[in-house]
């Protein structure tokens, strides 16, 4: 049994999945920081001297790793869904959850970062406009449950995770 969570940079994936992995005495798991830490670079660097693509062959391929995890809280970086192999993949290893934020939400979160090089160009907000609604139909279809995570703080999410997962 693993959850799985899945949503927009800045929903809170990591914040929430570090929380409800305590809470649930689960493992964590944060697919970016485990790409990082075998590529042994930042994904900012990787995106810059690799670019994207090989990126999301990294992304592919750690998660044909992550099958056979147990008692685990995954938090997934925001385009990891975007492949259908991947969507296919993350329904196997766990309960898939769908961290839902508006745009003024992702914003308040995105303003000023510099760690996402998805958001690096001339106009990050609007950016963020293009990809939502590109990425909203696709998180839909790749999860199980949809939260709302907006004005909302971090135990009421996690609760409500913990209660759909108890009662699945
Ligand atoms: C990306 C989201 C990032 C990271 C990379 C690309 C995306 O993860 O994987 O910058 O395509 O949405 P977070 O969702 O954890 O910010």
């Amino acid at each position: 049994m693993n959850i799985v969570l899945i949503g927009f940079m800045g929903s809170g994936k990591t914040t929430v999945g570090k929380a409800l992995a305590n809470n649930l005495k689960f493992s964590f798991l944060d697919t970016d920081e485990y790409i990082e830490e075998r590529a042994g670079m930042k994904i900012s660097d990787i995106f810059a001297t690799q670019g994207e693509k090989y990126f999301r062959e990294l992304e592919r391929s750690i998660l044909g790793e992550l099958t056979d995890r147990d008692h685990t809280v995954i938090a997934t970086g925001g385009g990891l869904p975007l492949i259908e192999e991947n969507r296919k993949r993350l329904k196997k290893i766990g309960k898939v959850i769908y961290l839902s934020a508006n745009e003024q939400t992702l914003w308040k979160h995105l303003e000023g970062d510099c760690s996402r090089p998805l958001l690096a160009g001339e106009n990050p907000r609007k950016k963020i406009q293009e990809l939502l609604l590109e990425r909203i139909p696709i998180y839909r279809q790749a999860s199980d449950y949809c939260i709302e995570v907006d004005n909302r703080c971090i135990d009421g999410i996690t609760k409500e995770i913990e209660k759909i997962v108890k009662s699945a």
